[in-house]
């Protein structure tokens, strides 16, 4: 396998702080080796190990790539429309849902692969080198399976969403929506994905509902993930943690026993800020979160309905703009928290041993991702040792 040395990086993310300074274990005037697929040696430039291939960074800041642990991408269609409507007034309503559930079962598999794939694309120029993606537009045995057999070939990170609305056709009995979620519905798609969500909130799926799905999953191997308390306070958080989930998602509306919940159980908070931009609604309190010990993933959620963006970097602004964190926590959030949310532990760090995925930015450091919203600064990523963008 060829080695290859990136030198003269002005300021390296490694997010192991054995390595290098503070949480982030940052090194100044650094060098990463890769071989192969993996980081292999991490330290000063003028240490740096000679090697086949020699990149030279350029002064240029370099952090893990961004671990995005929650986006929707199996879709047809968009909803300018109602992102209209709500920039004129109007609020926001999951059953805005429909209309991509209705585009998503017209659409052909060769539409939303090449969705999914622009949309992966998209996120790696924005630095992103690993992707959760759901299925949740579908909502039929055939088009939720066929959703997550279309994520599975652009990612390993699927997650089985069946339970994201009970669509129309269930409207008069969601009790037998809840029976085909857990039952020929699970059947067909647990052998496609590694995780089971459900959206738990009023107008979709309650507590008692949640709890059923989540644990029908998780009897198929299927590990729990939730979305939780996104437009009003619910039992999402408390269930989520009760069940081992590996992360709440959304933590917009919490109480304290929510953030104690949080705080010290093992489910990582994992907060949506692209959502609450897309529908004007109030910022998720990442500073109590963090305050009161949680681990706090950033995500972009990215779906056509409340938050159509892939970029991380835009999430990571947003997170310091206005959710209380600082740049070094939200960095940390979007790579090494994204990464906690997913349980892994080969990617969102830079260090011996780990996959090498790491983006370059057309920086300084990695402050510049809050400091200069909205610049495309991401330069240049690897994943897994392969130079992508
Ligand atoms: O995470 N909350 C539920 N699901 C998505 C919204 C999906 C949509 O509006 O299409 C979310 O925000
Ligand atoms: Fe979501």
């Amino acid at each position: 396998m060829a080695t290859t040395v990136i030198t003269n990086i002005s300021s390296l993310v490694t997010n192991d702080p054995s390595l290098g300074e503070g949480p982030l274990g940052t090194i100044r005037d650094a060098a990463v080796v890769i071989d192969g697929d993996r980081v292999a040696w991490v330290g000063t430039s003028s240490k740096a190990p000679a090697t086949d291939n020699r990149v030279d960074a350029g002064g240029r800041a370099a952090l893990p790539g961004f671990v995005d642990s929650h986006s929707h991408l199996v879709f047809a269609g968009d909803r300018t429309a109602e992102f209209n409507a709500r920039m004129s007034g109007r609020s926001y309503s999951a059953g805005g849902i429909r209309t991509t559930v209705a585009a998503t079962r017209a659409a052909t598999d060769e539409a939303l692969d090449a969705n999914v794939r622009r949309y992966v694309h998209e996120a790696l120029r924005q630095g992103t080198t690993v992707l959760e993606t759901k299925s949740g537009y579908g909502l039929t045995v055939e088009d939720e399976a066929r959703a997550l057999r279309i994520a599975g070939a652009h990612t390993d990170e699927v997650t089985y969403l069946g339970a994201h609305i009970v669509p129309p056709d269930y409207a008069d009995d969601p009790a037998a929506y809840v029976d085909l979620v857990t039952g020929p519905m699970l059947d067909a798609c647990a052998p496609h994905a590694r995780w089971v969500d459900v959206f738990c909130e009023q107008g979709a799926f309650d507590g008692d509902q949640a709890r059923t799905i989540l644990t029908a999953g998780a009897a198929r191997g299927l590990t729990p993930r939730v979305h939780a308390n996104q437009l009003s306070y619910g039992p999402g958080v408390q269930l989520a943690v009760e069940l081992g989930a590996a992360s709440a998602d959304h933590c917009t509306h919490l109480t304290d026993a929510d953030v104690d919940a949080l705080a010290n159980g093992t489910t990582v908070a994992t907060l949506l800020p692209g959502a609450e931009f897309s529908t004007r609604a109030q910022w998720p309190d990442a500073r109590r979160l963090l305050d009161a010990g949680a681990t706090v993933a950033l995500s972009t959620d990215c779906n056509p309905g409340s938050s159509f963006t892939s970029s991380m970097p835009f999430c990571i602004a947003l997170a310091v703009r206005d959710m209380g964190m600082t740049p070094d926590e939200a960095v940390w959030s979007a790579t090494a928290g994204g990464a906690a949310a997913l349980r892994r532990t080969d990617v969102g760090r830079i260090a011996p041993g780990a996959r090498a995925d790491l983006a370059l930015l057309d920086a300084p450091s990695h402050v510049h991702l809050a400091y200069r919203p909205g610049v495309p600064l991401v330069s240049a990523v690897w994943r897994a040792g392969v130079q992508e963008v």
